[in-house]
Formats: structure tokens, sequence, C-alpha cells
């Protein structure tokens, strides 16, 4: 099992032991999950979309007004060398801003200190490559007009509420739905459907709009297909021919059964597979190189 205290984790622009990697209790990050943060993903000694990641990372502090104390390369490097200080090959890394230490009440005043921390380390897809179920949660996802989806922050509460609810039900994984009934996104995972030849994806207002469905949409199109963004109703996945779940941490999984109902064949189908097999080889083609 990994251990994580062996890992070398850099913390405002120190490397530091994992045992040794502590913030303040202080730390808006913890008091309010005042913070944003990135998972990206590193195969075969190269970072797969790391621009498009830091980009990313940048937007959501900026619409949250937090100011990140690195610039754009200077977080590149900071995360590609973290990887080398780990011996990394083929690993996950988490970039953290919080707004760190500033007041203890909500406003977070004048005085904070961003907190930067990276972490990187071995992980496995963590929903298999073998069909899954998911199950609707009765929880909602978080609505833009109370946050813009743009924004990938800490506040995760009701992604993992609904992962409980998913686990609790025997599924492998939750699947959320707006406050409208409308079909979002799973936990940590964007949805897609396939149909008629056309891949279906939720509109981005309501879903994080993820570099994994981005790739895996235009691999869509590569392949013949249609894409198009819309709104989803449950009917629309009960009748869908197939449908997948993607993201940085689970890459693409086949989604056979929702709420008990089987997908399209029950089985994973036909443009998954071959969409994940184009994924597994595009993602051994770019990137930017660690070493
Ligand atoms: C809620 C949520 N949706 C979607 C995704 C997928 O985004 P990406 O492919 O950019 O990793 C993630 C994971 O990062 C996520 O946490």
């Amino acid at each position: 099992m990994l251990n994580l205290e062996e890992l070398t984790v850099y913390i405002n622009g120190r490397f530091v032991p994992g045992n040794q990697a502590t913030i303040s209790v202080f730390d808006r990050g913890l008091l309010f999950g005042d913070a944003v943060f990135e998972g990206i993903r590193e195969y075969s000694g190269r970072v797969f979309k790391l621009d498009e990641h830091v980009d990313r990372l940048y937007d959501s502090a900026r619409i949250i007004s937090l100011t990140i104390p690195l610039s754009k390369e200077e977080m590149k490097q900071a995360i590609l060398e973290t990887l080398r200080r780990n011996r990394l090959q083929d690993a996950h890394m988490r970039p953290i801003v919080t707004r760190g230490v500033g007041a203890l009440g909500v406003g977070p005043g004048r005085d904070v200190n961003p907190t930067v921390i990276i972490f990187a380390h071995p992980w496995k897809p963590f929903l298999g490559d073998q069909g899954i179920a998911l199950k609707t949660a009765a929880v909602r996802r978080t609505p833009p007009e109370c946050i813009d989806s743009r924004v990938k922050h800490t506040g995760y509460l009701n992604n993992i509420l609904a992962k409980l609810e998913a686990d609790a039900a025997g599924a492998n994984e939750a699947l959320l739905l707006d406050v409208h009934g409308f079909v979002t996104e799973g936990p940590g995972e964007n949805f897609l459907l396939i149909r008629g030849g056309a891949m279906v994806s939720p509109t981005t207002t309501n879903i994080l709009n993820g570099i994994t469905r981005r790739t895996v949409m235009e691999l869509a199109r590569q392949a013949g297909l249609r894409t198009e963004e819309r709104n989803l109703t449950l009917g629309d996945v009960y009748t869908a021919d197939e449908a997948l779940v993607c993201g940085t941490g689970a890459e693409i999984v086949p989604v056979v059964r929702v709420d008990g109902r089987p997908i399209g064949s029950g089985e994973a189908g036909p443009v998954t597979r071959s969409l994940m097999t184009a994924f597994r080889q595009l993602v051994q083609q770019e990137g930017t190189p660690v070493y």
C-alpha cells in the first residue's frame, strides 16, 4: 500500500517529506473549503494536458478572487519538479491553492497569504475499466446560481454525499441531477451518452467543463460521431445506446446500468471501447515531458 508519508510534497515553495507536510489549522482551506484545486495525470513520464489544467486552476482562482502567488509557468515547473522529486513516471497530481490564513470569520479580510500545495502519487483509475452501475443521487449538484460550475473548488461535500448514496445502494458511482432534474455529472467525473451516431453531453452550465470530456468528444468526432451539448433527462439516459463517465482520475469507464436498468445491451458498448483504446494511445503520445 502507498505510504503517503514517503512522498515528497510541495508546500509554499519548499519540498518536504510527507510526514512533515503540514499547514496551519487556521488555514481557510480547512476552515471553510476556501480553496481551488486540480487533478492531473502523468503517463510514461509526460503530463497530459498540463497547460489546460493550469489554465483551469487559474480561472477557478480568479473567479473566487484568489490570487495565486506563482505565475502559471512557475506553477507548471513546481508540478514537474514534484514529479521528479518523487521519481514518478505514472502518477496523479493534485495542486491545491487555499486562501491561506486570514480572518477567522467567513470574510477573509485583506491579510491573506495563500497556501500552495502539490502532491503526486501513483494512482490507478479509481473506477476500474469494466462496465459500472450508476445510481441517481437524491442530493443535487450545486447549481451555477450558487457557484459558477467553472470553479473546481474543494467544496465537494454534496459530491461525497452522492457517492455515499451510491455506495449504500450497491452501485459503483453516483449520477447527480441539477435542481431542475436534468442530468449533470458524477461526483468526480463527467457523464456522456451515445445514441444514434451522436455523443451527447449535458451543457457546461451545470457541469465541470472536464478536460477528459473535451478530449473524449474530440476523439468521438475523429471517429465520425456528431457531438452535442443539451439538457439531458433521465429518460435520455435510460434510452441511450451507450453511456460512459470520464475524468482525469477515472479516465474512461463504460456505464452499463443506471438505477438498475441496463443501458443499451447492458454491456460495455463498441463505441466506448474504441474510445478507451484511442484515449490510451493518445495519452502515451502527447504531454509535457517531465524528465
Ligand atoms: C465533479 C467533476 N466533474 C468532472 C471531472 C472531470 O474533469 P477532468 O476531466 O478535467 O479531470 C472531475 C474531475 O476532475 C470532477 O471532480
